[in-house]
């Protein structure tokens, strides 16, 4: 059977200088939801129901970045990544469950946290590295998941920022060496950010490439599944059947899609800037 609908149970978050309406339940403590809105730590993410509750929470609390170890640095755009071991920060792990459960309406997951491994991404400023959004990826997945969750927070969304993500979650593959697919099901907002990254590495692969290319070079070059290309390649009408055989065909609205999309010029990860080696 179905898990009940819950009600929504927090209306509003402040976090950093934002106040933010939320989408969905999430099981904070009982006393929490008494409160007109809660407070949450940029930093620990702990979160309180008075603004002087959260005064003497800024004064002691001493975190100014997420408390693992930083994997990824980008001096121009600011942008840091993160790597958190559940078994290790599972209170910070736990904080960030609670808060996405905001924006998440069917993950079930919460305090189950030893078995991910969580990558945050930060903007730094002279004050710290703030939080944007974050992915969770299982240790040792069965299938062949690369992302668990994935959550840019509502104030910073529709900037691009789930898409550096979702590229950041594949750079890891590559290194490595595997494919790697979102865990299903996905939100709606999830799927259409994952479809637009397909659609823009495939249009760019092929639009780079001379020459044959077959979808399993696609799939190791990008470490996006077989299945997710095919997708990807069906959705954008690239497979044509010619002189009895199926080809990859990009057409002037293909090219220029993605020549208008390289124009824009966005913030992308840098594979060189990663410090990471897989984690045992
Ligand atoms: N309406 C229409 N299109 C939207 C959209 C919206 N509300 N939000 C994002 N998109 C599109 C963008 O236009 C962009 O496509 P484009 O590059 O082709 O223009 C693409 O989706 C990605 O946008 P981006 O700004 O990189 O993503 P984001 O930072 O807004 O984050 C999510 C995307 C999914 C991470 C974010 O919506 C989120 O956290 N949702 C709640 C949690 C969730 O559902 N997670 C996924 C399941 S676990
Ligand atoms: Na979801």
């Amino acid at each position: 059977l179905t898990e009940v609908a819950r009600l929504k149970n927090i209306h509003k978050i402040v976090m950093g200088k934002f106040e933010v309406d939320t989408w969905y339940f999430s099981p904070y403590p009982e006393e929490y939801t008494q409160q007109p809105r809660i407070y949450i730590c940029e930093f620990c993410l702990e979160a309180v129901g008075t603004p002087r509750q959260f005064e003497r929470h800024r004064a002691k609390c001493q975190l100014r970045h997420p408390p693992g170890n930083e994997i990824y640095r980008d001096e121009a755009s600011r942008i840091s990544f993160y790597e958190i071991d559940g078994k290790r920060q599972r209170s910070y792990c736990r904080n960030l469950c609670l808060l996405s459960k905001l924006f998440l309406d069917h993950k079930t997951l919460y305090y189950d946290v030893e078995p991910f491994l969580f990558y945050i991404m930060t903007s730094s400023d002279e004050t710290g590295h703030h939080l944007l959004g974050y992915f969770s990826k299982e240790k040792q997945s069965s299938e062949e998941y690369n992302v668990a969750c994935i959550l840019t927070l509502p104030q910073f969304q529709r900037m691009g920022y789930g898409k550096l993500l979702i590229q950041f979650s594949y750079e890891l593959s590559k290194i490595e060496k595997k494919t790697g697919s979102p865990e299903k099901p996905l939100s709606d907002l999830g799927l259409l950010s994952y479809r637009s990254y397909w659609a823009d590495v495939i249009l760019e692969k092929l639009y780079e490439y001379q020459g044959e290319v077959s979808i399993q070079e696609l799939s190791e070059i990008t470490s996006i599944t077989t299945d997710d290309i095919m997708h990807t390649l069906q959705a954008l009408d690239l497979i044509k059947y010619y002189g009895s055989q199926y080809v990859l065909c990009l057409s002037k609205n293909n090219i220029a899609h993605h020549e208008k999309n390289m124009a824009k010029n966005k913030t992308r990860i840098d594979p060189a800037r990663l410090d990471w080696i897989p984690p045992k």
